[in-house]
């Protein structure tokens, strides 16, 4: 089939080489591998079987049927499941070989009255206010758990807040809470074989977290989760989207353009059409400060993005029908930083990954 629009360049090479330079970063320390959200969007099961190659030692999804796919397309390694533990799927759990997170009180309930066995990882709530036991219920639960015997305690884990922040303060009071409670499971001699806490803000600012396993995400697809963060790791953008021209024309100057005719042109110039908008991913508020790439030139988008669709000034430049311009990432036309529209934009580069449609084809 001819494939004609928006399209998503997985660049697998780069996922490995960001792997490898964070293996060496944390000196060989476990990686669990967080491919949740279709892996931010990269496409869980192609990244999950490369890094899998690689020897990562764990996979992290959401929910239990990310974690069946991953099971469904041949992935052996260990995965793990970061949602509310679902009372209903312990079986399919069991079957599939997969580890859950514990995190309540009814968890243990629900698991005392499960006959199997039931590998977790049991999860404390330090600050990040989401999940987990609090600091103080810490000692119950860790006695009622080692007394739950469907479970087998693979982990301790906490989650950080603010590990990406330049302030933090708050982060070193998550950590110093979740050392005691590792002290705590010490004294009732919980000997856990994985302890994380980690995101990839962590990785870099808190390397006293690390324990024996870092949670990697974004930086495993090449973007640092904010500026804040020591930028000394040599990693590379996994993603790029270009999508190609289907309309040029002459127009005016003074002639408005898209929806709301909030972009006017100020001399006569050529548009063009470009296939992809929103619903593909291209943020829709970026049109204020964004451009696209072309042969390394900036072309301007004008006007607001479309659903489908976007328009550019592309003044002079040789451009027609089927040429492709780049939206982010890098390729031949130059690099976009997709932290740059996440910050013009006053958003993440995580929102913007995990935005990407369904209709972008994504070629590996
Ligand atoms: C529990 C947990 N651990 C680790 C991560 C990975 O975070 P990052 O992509 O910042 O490395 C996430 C991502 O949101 C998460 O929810």
């Amino acid at each position: 089939m001819n494939y004609f629009g928006p399209k998503i360049f997985i660049d697998l090479q780069n996922l490995v080489n960001n792997y490898q330079k964070l293996v060496e970063k944390i000196n060989g320390l476990s990686v669990m591998a967080t491919v949740k959200a279709n892996a931010y969007g990269h496409g869980a099961v192609e990244i999950s079987k490369a890094l899998e190659k690689e020897g990562v030692r764990y996979l992290a999804v959401f929910t239990i049927d990310e974690a069946i796919e991953l099971r469904d397309s041949g992935i052996k390694s260990d995965i793990f499941i970061y949602s509310k533990m679902d009372p209903n799927r312990l079986k399919e759990v069991e079957e599939n070989d997969l580890t859950i997170n514990v995190s309540s009180f009814d968890d243990l309930n629900t698991l005392n009255d499960f006959h199997g066995k039931i590998k977790a990882h049991l999860k404390f709530d330090t600050g990040m206010t989401r999940l987990g036991i609090p600091f103080i219920k810490a000692e119950d639960f860790l006695k009622k758990a080692i007394n739950t015997s469907s479970l087998y305690i693979e982990g301790l884990y906490s989650h950080f807040a603010t590990a990406d922040e330049g302030e933090l303060s708050y982060a070193k009071n998550q950590l110093d809470q979740f050392n005691e409670i590792l002290k705590i499971a010490d004294h009732l001699e919980i000997k856990p074989k994985f302890i994380h806490c980690s995101n990839s803000g962590a990785i870099l600012n808190l390397p006293e977290s690390r324990f024996n396993m870092v949670r990697a995400g974004m930086l495993l697809y090449g973007a640092f989760p904010s500026d804040e963060v020591p930028h000394d790791i040599s990693i590379e953008p996994v993603m790029s989207m270009t999508a190609p021209v289907v309309e040029v024309r002459d127009v005016k100057k003074g002639t408005l353009i898209s929806y709301g005719g909030a972009y006017k042109t100020t001399t006569d110039t050529r548009i063009a059409v470009v296939q992809a908008g929103f619903a593909d991913g291209v943020p829709r508020p970026w049109y204020v400060e964004g451009y696209v790439l072309f042969k390394g030139k900036k072309l301007k988008i004008t006007g607001r993005i479309c659903m489908d669709q976007l328009m550019i000034d592309v003044g002079k430049n040789n451009i027609s029908y089927g040429d492709e311009v780049l939206i982010f990432g890098s390729n031949k036309n130059g690099s976009i930083d997709i932290n740059d529209i996440a910050k013009s934009i006053d958003s993440t580069s995580y929102v913007l990954v995990t935005s990407i449609g369904i209709r972008p084809k994504r070629i590996y």
